[in-house]
């Protein structure tokens, strides 16, 4: 790919805070672009200058591996100039407010900022206290917009297309970022959603977005092409929404006895995987499982996204 080509300048959009702003025609974009970021990690030397000029702070509140990883190797492999902030061992450990941090930070002359966050809405309170491009990785148990897009991709790798495919996510639907950008996401590509888990685990969103609600998972694992588990929050848990793991394991956990039971559905997490918990572990190590291509497909959707909003960067 040449250094800047015309798709991202038309691009609408300045911010990816979530997939409740976007249509499915811009998904359809990122997606799309998708492929050809993946073709480029597939050759030799996987490197573009594509953000050569571009800084980008990656600001990140709360614990992450994959992404925080994935974010920080798809700048670099566009050739961004990349800064890491942790909350840990940083000023905020002092006192200072989300609002000081993030003037200090605009102060430094970024281009986009990439935010994970405790709070749902710091990513769009962000777009309000400074002047550049924002990109939501995770806020509380609102949206994280680029898991959603990656997972969507992984479907689509797998299946052809995503119109009318039967997806049911299972497990702590209430506390779930993932989920909610998902359903948004989903249903507006055309797929038919089921969401499955405990009542206490529930929310009412999940109707009102246009997902089927379950309360079981063998009914719901024969319907599904594709069985999308989610990790039990424990950080998030401030009353025992159920009695205890074991038992979640009973009730919910995908075990080696439904793959024979139900020998269709493939089997996505957006990790990190509590095995023995939401998967038997057998399950996660199963080849039906595409949980490590989620993974090298999350590169490839963040530099479609980085790529994309970077035609907005002032
Ligand atoms: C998810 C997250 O942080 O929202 N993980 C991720 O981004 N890969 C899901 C989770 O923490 O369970």
């Amino acid at each position: 790919m040449t250094d800047k080509e015309a798709t991202n300048v038309d691009f609408g959009h300045r911010h990816l805070l979530g997939l409740a702003d976007y249509s499915a025609e811009d998904i359809g974009h990122i997606l799309q672009q998708t492929d050809r970021f993946l073709e480029i990690l597939n050759r030799p030397i996987p490197k573009i200058p594509t953000l050569r000029d571009v800084t980008v702070v990656n600001l990140f509140y709360e614990d992450s591996t994959r992404t925080r990883l994935s974010f920080e190797l798809a700048e670099k492999r566009m050739g961004a100039d990349v800064v890491n902030f942790s909350a840990k061992g940083s000023s905020v450990g002092k006192g200072e407010s989300l609002k000081d941090t993030i003037q200090n930070i605009g102060a430094m002359k970024i281009d986009m900022v990439v935010i994970r966050h405790q709070s749902p809405g710091a990513a769009h309170y962000l777009t309000r206290c400074i002047n550049t491009s924002v990109i939501n990785a995770g806020d509380g148990p609102h949206e994280h917009p680029t898991q959603a897009l990656l997972d969507m991709y992984s479907m689509k790798q797998k299946f052809g297309e995503l119109k009318g495919l039967k997806v049911a996510i299972i497990g702590d639907i209430l506390h779930s970022r993932v989920v909610r950008s998902n359903i948004l996401g989903l249903t507006k590509m055309g797929a038919e959603v089921t969401v499955c888990g405990p009542k206490s685990m529930m929310p009412l969103y999940a109707d009102e977005l246009g997902a089927n609600i379950s309360y079981r998972l063998e009914e719901t694992l024969e319907w599904c092409d594709v069985a999308m588990a989610l990790r039990i929050q424990l950080e998030r848990q401030e009353q025992g929404l159920f009695p205890s793991v074991r038992e979640y394991h009973e009730r919910f956990g995908i075990k080696k006895r439904h793959l024979k039971e139900f020998p269709h559905f493939t089997i996505m997490h957006p990790g990190p995987v509590n095995r023995g918990v939401e998967l038997e572990s057998e399950v996660a190590d199963n080849s039906r499982a595409i949980i490590l291509d989620q993974v090298t497909n999350g590169l490839a959707v963040r530099m479609a996204v980085l790529y994309l909003l970077s035609g907005r960067v002032q």
